[in-house]
């Protein structure tokens, strides 16, 4: 994935062939989620979670704050809090559930966690070199300049001094910096003007164009929606829903019920 902005997945298809295998007579799915119960404390909040995605496909995983949106996305990412107690996460044959963080990032899950956490004192193309130092390498600095001018413009400047749309974008390409497989964007929007979320969902657009799985979380959830094939809604730490888009986006009721939108 070094010549040109397009995904490449060595291996991918030897990996499905493993993962059938042990499973079902269906073909697995890219992305798997199962029964997933994930616990801060004795506190329960992903609540036997689950859904499958297709490789390529963009879900939004909507729900009113505190669903438990962040908490489904940091169990995926494998982060050690909240605590996975049941359930299993697949990606491209690859068991999650039994990895730590470090092996689920190498294996290309990348998260783009709510607060960005732009390192400070360097610069944007310093944050992005130290995205790129561990294995597997993902795009090139010349790559991530293409995708975002505005970042190539602004490379010796610090990143904290960039402005909160500016950052999202740093955030987005130091993910796509390693060699992502499951993209899992955690509020992109959050905080920033509408002319502002704008600009970034034309950027999501093209990353989305270059075939990238990808979970968007969104309180904006028209925006999301717009942007997504599949839309998963979480209440209380459960699947509520598990549909189309569209359906969505067409259902007043259910997004009332559910998004307070
Ligand atoms: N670090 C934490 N410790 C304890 N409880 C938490 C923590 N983070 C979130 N929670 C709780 O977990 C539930 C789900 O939160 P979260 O996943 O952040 O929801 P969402 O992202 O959908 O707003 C909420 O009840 C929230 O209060
Ligand atoms: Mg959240």
């Amino acid at each position: 994935m070094n010549q040109t902005l397009t995904k490449a997945h060595p291996g991918g298809a030897q990996a499905h062939a493993v993962a059938s295998n042990q499973s079902s007579d269906r073909a697995p799915a890219y992305v798997s989620t199962k029964g997933l119960q994930a616990y801060y404390g004795e506190s329960y909040v992903v609540q036997g979670v689950g859904f499958e995605m297709r490789e390529g496909e963009i879900l939004a995983l909507l729900g009113r704050n505190g669903a438990g949106k962040t908490s489904t996305l940091r169990t995926i990412a494998r982060l050690d809090a909240p605590h996975l107690a049941a359930g299993e996460v697949w990606l491209d044959g690859h068991p999650l559930h039994t990895m730590k963080a470090h092996q689920a990032s190498r294996l290309g899950v990348g998260l783009v966690p709510e607060d960005r956490r732009i390192i400070s004192g360097l610069t944007v193309q310093q944050n992005l070199q130290l995205a790129q130092i561990a294995p597997p390498r993902g795009w090139t600095l010349e790559q991530v300049y293409e995708l975002f001018p505005r970042l190539g413009e602004r490379k010796n400047q610090e990143g904290t001094t960039l402005s909160g749309g500016e950052q999202q974008m740093l955030a987005i390409a130091r993910a796509l910096s390693r060699d992502v497989k499951l993209l899992l964007l955690d509020e992109p929007y959050e905080g920033l003007a509408p002319v502002i979320v704008r600009e970034i969902e034309k950027t999501l657009e093209r990353v989305r164009d270059l075939g990238m799985t990808t979970v968007i979380v969104e309180q904006n959830a028209i925006a999301a929606l717009n942007m997504a094939d599949r839309a998963v809604i979480l209440d209380m730490g459960e699947v509520v829903f598990d549909g189309s888009a569209r359906e969505v986006l067409d259902n007043a009721e259910l997004r009332h019920e559910y998004l307070a939108v």
